[in-house]
């Protein structure tokens, strides 16, 4: 029960800190707390879909609900992810072997530079279809990450945001705003009867374009927070969560020889990943504040104003999940009353709209009706490849922050 696992990060230190399941299942779904978190990163997704409360966040989920569809997520998964996947590992194939004759790459930026074409999709960024754009895209969207969590940075935080206002700056004027000028085009011309609805792209920009949301007078900005939002709730989490798969299946492959060779199979695939979920999270706590004194069944007192930490990595480690709950075991039963993944996509009104398109829509991956989820996808070619933990360079966890998640992770493909 190593509680230094949890250690709080400095920002949260003088926050009364809540850890338990049931506690912070109780505040996410409550009405008696409004969101608490990215205040110090308020210039990068302030007035998001994220930070928005009450009716007006409902029904801006209703108007994005779109872009996670059923019928989106086929076709991300289907031509956004398959071929740039086909994609990288040629590049990483052109690229040529070691002395050792084995293929080596680093698994962090293979991830992000694998979802950037999904990430683009959802946001409705144009021209990243080559691999210089390719690769200053990912690395715009990689700083501009960085910042946006500031609150968990190691590094001075007043130099982190003014970085991530230079590189904000620099996403906008190469990618955001001629996207965003083409789409404002679109629905000029889909309004004047010129091109049908169906015609249009679905996308972030576009739909802002529809409400007006594009140009909100007196907030000109807002369309690039909402934006930030997207482009990096959709590529930081899973590159945070993805690595920690595969260290927990090497080391449970080794005492478990029996299930080496299910680690291309989709189904173990995916309890792997669930599991892993449970006990990684893409952020160190999610903040709310309390919008009145309130006690809790547990009978903790939070007072009005007051901003609670929520520490989602004990939560997890719950005796619910079952024995040896601190363990990783891809056959862990899923708990009464609690997703698999406990509490890691969040709960109650802000729960993560991304998730199906994480971890897939059906349980059976054999349906051919639903879709595998990213994370399965990428997990799924990795193994194919013969991917493994480089035993000549270990992962090193991120050294910029206090999230839960590696910096480098040098891996081996050895059937490349
Ligand atoms: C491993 C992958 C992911 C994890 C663990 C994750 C986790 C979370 C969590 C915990 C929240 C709730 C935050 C809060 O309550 O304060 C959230 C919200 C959100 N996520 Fe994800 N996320 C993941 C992937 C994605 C992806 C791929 C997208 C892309 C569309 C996405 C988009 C969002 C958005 C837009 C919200 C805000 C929802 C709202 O406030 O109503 N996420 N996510």
């Amino acid at each position: 029960m190593a509680d230094q696992e949890f250690v709080a990060p400095p920002y949260v230190k003088n926050m009364q800190r809540v850890d338990t399941y049931s506690e912070i299942d109780e505040i996410l779904r409550s009405t008696a707390f409004r969101q608490g978190s990215h205040q110090e990163s308020h210039m990068f997704f302030g007035e998001s879909l994220l930070l928005m409360d009450g009716p007006g966040h409902m029904e801006r989920r209703m108007l994005f609900a779109s872009l996670v569809s059923k019928s989106a997520m086929h076709y991300y998964e289907s031509q956004a992810l398959a071929p740039v996947i086909d994609k990288v590992i040629a590049e990483l194939k052109e690229k040529g072997r070691g002395a050792d004759g084995l293929v080596r790459t680093d698994l962090v930026p293979l991830i992000r530079t694998m979802l950037h074409r999904i990430t683009a999709l959802v946001t409705g960024v144009d021209k990243v279809d080559s691999p210089e754009t390719t690769e200053r895209f990912r690395w715009l969207v990689d700083r501009l990450g960085e910042a946006a969590t500031v609150e968990w940075s190691t590094r001075d935080h007043e130099e982190v945001i003014k970085e991530g206002l230079a590189v904000r700056k620099m996403l906008i004027d190469e990618f955001l705003q001629p996207s965003l000028d083409r789409r404002r085009e679109l629905v000029r011309r889909q309004k004047a009867g010129e091109i049908a609805k169906e015609d249009l792209p679905v996308d972030l920009f576009t739909l802002l374009c529809q409400t007006g949301d594009d140009a909100r007078p007196g907030d000109e900005t807002y369309i690039w927070r909402e934006a930030a939002l997207f482009l990096v709730a959709s590529t930081q989490t899973t590159t945070h969560t993805l690595p920690h798969v595969i260290v927990h299946l090497t080391e449970w492959c080794k005492t478990h020889a029996e299930d080496a060779p299910k680690v291309t199979d989709p189904i173990f695939l995916r309890r792997a990943a669930t599991e892993s979920l449970r006990l990684h999270q893409p952020a160190p706590t999610l903040l709310r504040i309390a919008l009145e004194d309130v006690t809790l069944s547990s009978g903790r007192q939070i007072k009005k104003d007051e901003r609670v930490a929520l520490f989602f990595a004990p939560a997890n480690r719950d005796e619910r999940f079952g024995p040896d709950p601190y363990g990783f075991n891809p056959y862990r039963a899923a708990p009464h009353g609690a997703q698999a993944w406990g509490l890691t996509f969040g709960g109650g009104v802000h729960m993560c709209i991304g998730r199906p398109l994480v971890t897939g829509m059906f349980n059976r991956t054999d349906d051919l009706t639903g879709t595998e989820g990213t994370m399965i996808k990428i997990l799924r070619v990795l193994y194919e490849l013969g991917v493994e933990l480089d035993p000549a360079s270990p992962p090193q966890k991120m050294a910029v922050s206090y999230h839960d998640a590696y910096g480098v992770f040098p891996v081996i493909l050895r059937k490349l």
